[in-house]
């Protein structure tokens, strides 16, 4: 049954608005929302069995860019591809058509590699938590940046695992000198390209010559390269480390379908690189992880490369507006190569973000050592930025609060 992508995903949000789950007996504040990150928050009430409630207020329409995701979701090919797959919902994802071994030929084929090369994953966070289960312990620490993405660094924390953060340079890029610096005997280095929150981009050959003074220093240590955001780079320095990762042992990437392909909600991720490497995600990787809607739909979605293509144009398009509206308010953005902009705000993010929310725009979390000055603004459709624009300027003329003091860097 073919579906109009706008009509499909009219339907899904005529259901329920983030208000109706409010419940009058909680006990979870905005402001404690905001202290401690809205997706952090969010996993931690789940955890809890508590209702997930909003920081916009009620009645409000919402303009959701806190959590990097593609506000379009899937392209038509994949929504055509989860409502046929309907029938197999019954089936184990080893039993269905298309099952998982189809999806990981796929990917194989894709990258000119076998298929025990990849390992897929429930999202890349399955692989990103599995690689420091396998590769780090108390004593074979996990090398990472800060700020980066924190999943590596929660998973490893909560083991009790050693773990080794690297500020960024002033460049807001991760600072490969001072990484390999302090590489040695470290278990695992993830290694985010492009960063987030950061949004910043290495190239191929600091990436290569990363890879290579790792290796020489620190031979064991194994290097994940996540490239999550791969596909809304357009920086002509840089390539996918796929080609590298396959030829150097200790080496794997991992990537998502929840960006560009706007599958977040459907959970699908891979690490790819020699076979001995990924092996260990193999062995802990949960059975049947990718749901049979996943595989049909990542499948479908790798078939069309057009329109990945058309999604990289249109954010493209969307980064370039909002860096411009937001540089013209004096507030001045790091050198995006992804779908959301970290940007200098003048304030701090608890007060940007509490302020935008109030009139229905709720952007990033807390991204310490830069939470006092700088906030995360994903990027959402071109309507959506251009009224995210106009709450910003509002938001921003006003005075920031006296707690503020001078550039944080
Ligand atoms: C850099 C990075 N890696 C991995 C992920 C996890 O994505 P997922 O588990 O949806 O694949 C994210 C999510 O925002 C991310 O920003």
């Amino acid at each position: 049954m073919p579906a109009s992508r706008r009509d499909f995903m009219k339907g899904l949000r005529s259901g329920p608005s983030p208000q109706s789950f409010l419940s009058p007996t909680s006990s979870l504040s905005g402001a404690a929302i905001a202290a401690r990150g809205l997706e952090d928050y969010m996993a931690q009430a789940q955890q809890r069995g508590q209702k997930t409630p909003s920081l916009v207020p009620p009645g409000v329409t919402e303009i959701r860019i806190s959590s990097n995701e593609n506000p379009l979701g899937p392209g038509k090919v994949a929504l055509d591809a989860i409502l046929s797959q309907f029938p197999e919902a019954g089936r184990y994802p080893f039993n269905s058509t298309p099952g998982e071994t189809n999806l990981v030929a796929a990917l194989a084929a894709k990258f000119d590699t076998k298929p025990d090369n990849v390992v897929l994953g429930a999202g890349s966070q399955e692989i990103l938590k599995n690689a420091v289960r396998a590769f780090t312990s108390p004593t074979r620490a996990l090398l990472t940046a800060s700020p980066t993405f924190e999943n590596c660094t929660n998973v490893a924390k909560q083991l009790g695992h050693a773990v080794v953060e690297v500020k960024v340079d002033s460049s807001f890029k991760l600072d490969t000198d001072a990484m390999i610096a302090a590489s040695k005997g470290a278990g695992l280095v993830f290694f985010n390209n492009p960063n987030n929150p950061t949004a910043t981009v290495h190239g191929a050959k600091t990436v290569a010559d990363f890879v290579e003074r790792v290796r020489r220093i620190s031979p064991d240590t194994v290097i994940l390269i996540d490239e999550a955001y791969h596909d809304y780079v357009i920086d002509p320095a840089y390539q996918s480390a796929i080609p590298l990762a396959l030829r150097a042992p200790n080496v794997f990437v991992s990537r998502t379908f929840s960006k560009a392909h706007g599958m977040a909600g459907l959970r699908v991720g891979y690490a790819i690189g020699q076979a001995e490497t990924v092996k260990p995600l193999a062995q802990l990787k949960m059975p049947y992880n990718v749901s049979v809607f996943g595989i049909a739909a990542a499948m479908a979605s790798l078939g069309d490369p057009k329109h990945i293509e058309d999604e990289r144009a249109r954010n493209t398009d969307v980064r370039t507006f909002t860096m411009k509206a937001l540089d013209e308010m004096g507030c001045k953005p790091t050198d995006s190569q992804t779908n959301f902009l970290f940007v200098e705000v003048h304030r701090t993010a608890k007060d940007f973000r509490e302020a935008c929310a109030k009139s229905g725009v709720t952007v990033g979390r807390d991204f310490p050592p830069f939470e006092k000055t700088y906030a995360r603004i994903s990027l959402g459709t071109m309507a959506e930025m251009q009224k995210a624009t106009d709450v910003f300027r509002s938001v921003l003329r006003a005075a920031p609060s006296p707690t503020v003091a001078g550039k944080q860097r």
